[in-house]
């Protein structure tokens, strides 16, 4: 059976660090038949979540915009990739956003009782690229996604990071290494 592959591309650079880590995994994925959607978010550019409390009684959003086309992707995917940047500890603005109008399901669940609020469930990964030595970031990152996938039926299977892209002794055969186990960790 094909599987459905869906990326959430947080990085403005389409040569850039996270861009490789995301093409050396998807070289390393076992499955053949695959059908891969890449949803940019720097295209794209969700409007940010403006907390006017519309999905805690109403399904989807009220913002009409390109999340829609991103929240039939998801419902519809057997894997899901997050590959992004490292800004300030946390995502780039429009991932961030996206991150924020996950909010949706949340209120789905608790709000108006949906169990679960996205019913197929997926495995998730997250692939990281940071200009400095530090971790701090890849867990914050990795303990938002916990928290908004608790309700979104996603599993996150773990995470791959690239750190120190800003020095020129980069590492980048220990991301490759990572990007390798996290493929082997993936069941879909
Ligand atoms: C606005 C901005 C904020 C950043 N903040 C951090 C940070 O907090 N920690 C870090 O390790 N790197 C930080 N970086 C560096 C990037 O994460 C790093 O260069 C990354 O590898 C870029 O990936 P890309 O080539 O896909 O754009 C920052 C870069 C920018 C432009």
């Amino acid at each position: 059976m094909v599987k459905k592959i869906l990326v959430l591309l947080g990085s403005p650079h389409k040569q850039g660090y996270t861009m490789r880590m995301l093409e050396y995994f998807l070289q390393c994925l076992p499955m053949e038949e695959r059908q891969v959607e890449v949803f940019d978010t720097y295209r794209e550019t969700p409007a940010p979540c403006s907390a006017c409390g519309w999905c805690a009684t109403h399904e989807g959003c009220a913002i009409r915009d390109s999340f829609s086309q991103l929240d039939h992707l998801l419902r519809e995917c057997d894997l899901l990739i997050v590959a992004s940047p490292i800004y300030n500890l946390s995502f780039p603005a429009p991932l961030k956003a996206v991150v924020d109008r996950f909010q949706q399901y949340f209120e789905a669940r608790f709000s108006r009782g949906l169990r679960p609020p996205i019913e197929k469930p997926r495995e998730a990964v997250l692939l990281v690229s940071a200009g400095a030595p530090c971790v701090e970031g890849v867990e914050i990152m990795e303990k938002q996604l916990r928290q908004s996938f608790s309700v979104m039926n996603t599993h996150l299977v773990g995470t791959a990071a690239w750190l120190s892209t800003d020095q020129r002794e980069n590492g980048w055969e220990k991301a490759k290494s990572a990007l390798e186990r996290l493929s082997l960790a993936i069941s879909a």
